[in-house]
């Protein structure tokens, strides 16, 4: 079969590799793919969703993977279908469980599916009256897409006001931020849970946790991820359950009741507060970097699980993972996540010495671009690419993580030294 995956991330070079597993993959194409997937398949310069749907047509291509928001929220889903594609993601009506906070929120209201209290508004009044009802810390968001920026976390109550003005006044996040969403602080662990869903059926992959925040001990500013490990040991069957009974079904359930079956992978973060799973958020698309983690613990065939996802045959999966874990730390280039950097000629030493190490660590390449003249991979992007290690105990992953770590290196470089703490350092 040949497959198409739209992205050009981390995550995108992770469901390739695990799509090379599987020999009915025939040609992989990339759109448009980053400067390594071309190690994986063929990059298409193409972004328009026509023109995409023209070339799968023209070359037999069966199914079409979409890694991130944008495209979804854009509507290729739709466009695809219409054409008789199939394409493994949500439609732009269902992907608004991720760009809209607040169509999310009044959704979960709705099928109560547990999260934080809160109010939408575009009042400063009201949303100052709601402010004086809570405890601090608050947290404000902006209602659309700002790539993972439109959260505040206010340390106390005149911050939250100032906060809310801010993002009323379009000042902070332009048109995103003209509605919000006034929360309350929940204390708790964080947890990145995936199901791959068809509409109405649905498969739960081991849980992840994220490290969202530039520096050790979860310090600095927000990121769009520093590194993540998987499965995490917080989550016992306990809490699988609970997410199943009052998150994932009444989901699905409601999703499809008001007319917009959710297809694709449905992220829910999760706040676990005194052993209860509340929903932080949905996101309509795997996580980056927590998908660099599980697709190389999934045992059976992720062609098979997307294609079957894409075509509402969930119920006739057999999933299988690996008994293992998996620890994946991001290396980012010199200004992230403040500026851009100069790009940087990426040098990898070769693994000669110990062949266990080299069956379980690889990288995900993500922000990288390939020179057309000397064939080098350069770093161009901010979050650069994933040093991952398996191992059969997290301590194992983590250490052949950082082993591979060592052995990357590019002017500028830099990286959490304490991916997995949440469950080693204790
Ligand atoms: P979001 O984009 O909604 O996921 O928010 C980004 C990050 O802000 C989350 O991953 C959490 O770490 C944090 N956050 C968001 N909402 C809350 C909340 N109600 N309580 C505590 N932390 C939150
Ligand atoms: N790693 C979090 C995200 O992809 O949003």
């Amino acid at each position: 079969m040949n497959v198409l995956v739209i992205g050009a991330g981390g995550r995108e070079y992770s469901i390739g590799m695990a799509l090379r597993k599987d020999e009915n993959v025939e040609s992989l194409y990339f759109a448009p793919g980053n400067g390594a997937t071309d190690e994986l398949g063929v990059n298409l310069d193409i972004s328009d969703f026509n023109k995409l749907a023209d070339f799968c047509e023209a070359n037999d291509v069966e199914l079409t993977i979409v890694g991130p928001e944008a495209p979804l929220v854009e509507g290729i889903a739709d466009l695809f279908e219409e054409r008789g594609l199939k394409i493994f993601g949500p439609s732009a009506k269902a992907a608004q469980l991720e760009g809209s906070k607040i169509f999310m929120k009044n959704f979960l209201a709705r099928h109560n599916v547990p999260t934080a209290k809160y109010i939408e508004t575009d009042s400063i009044e009201e949303a100052y009256k709601f402010i004086n009802t809570l405890e601090a810390p608050i947290v404000v968001k902006a209602d659309g897409l700002c790539g993972g920026k439109g959260v505040i976390i206010a340390k106390n109550h005149n911050e939250a006001k100032k906060a809310v003005g801010d993002m009323l006044s379009g000042n902070a996040f332009g048109e995103a931020g003209t509605s919000i969403v006034v929360e309350e602080f929940l204390d708790g662990y964080e947890l990145s849970v995936f199901a791959i869903c068809d509409g109405e059926d649905y498969v739960v992959l081991p849980a992840a946790q994220d490290h969202k925040r530039l520096h050790n001990n979860d310090q600095g500013p927000n990121t769009g991820g520093m590194g993540a490990y998987a499965p995490t040991p917080l989550v016992n069957d306990e809490i699988y359950k609970k997410l199943d009974e009052r998150v994932i079904v009444p989901t699905l359930k409601g999703m499809k009741e008001e007319g917009m079956p959710f297809k694709g992978v449905l992220f829910i973060g999760v706040m676990v507060v005194k052993g209860e799973p509340i929903i932080l958020e949905y996101n309509v698309r795997f996580g980056d970097p927590e998908c660099e983690e599980l697709m190389p613990l999934l045992k059976s065939s992720a062609l098979d699980l997307f294609y079957k996802g894409a075509t509402n045959d969930l119920k006739n999966l057999k999933i299988e993972f690996h008994d293992k874990f998996a620890v994946g730390v991001v290396m980012a280039s010199k200004d992230y996540p403040y500026k851009s950097s100069a790009p940087a000629e990426i040098i990898v030493d070769e693994i000669v010495h110990d062949e266990i190490f080299a069956q379980h660590a690889h990288i995900s390449y993500a922000g990288v671009t390939r020179d057309k003249e000397d064939g080098k991979l350069y770093a161009t992007g901010g979050r650069v690419l994933v040093c991952v290690g398996l191992g059969d105990t997290i301590e194992d992953a983590q250490k052949r993580a950082y082993m591979l770590v060592g052995q990357v290196h590019f002017a500028g470089k830099h990286c959490r030294t304490d991916i997995a703490y949440q469950v080693l350092n204790k």
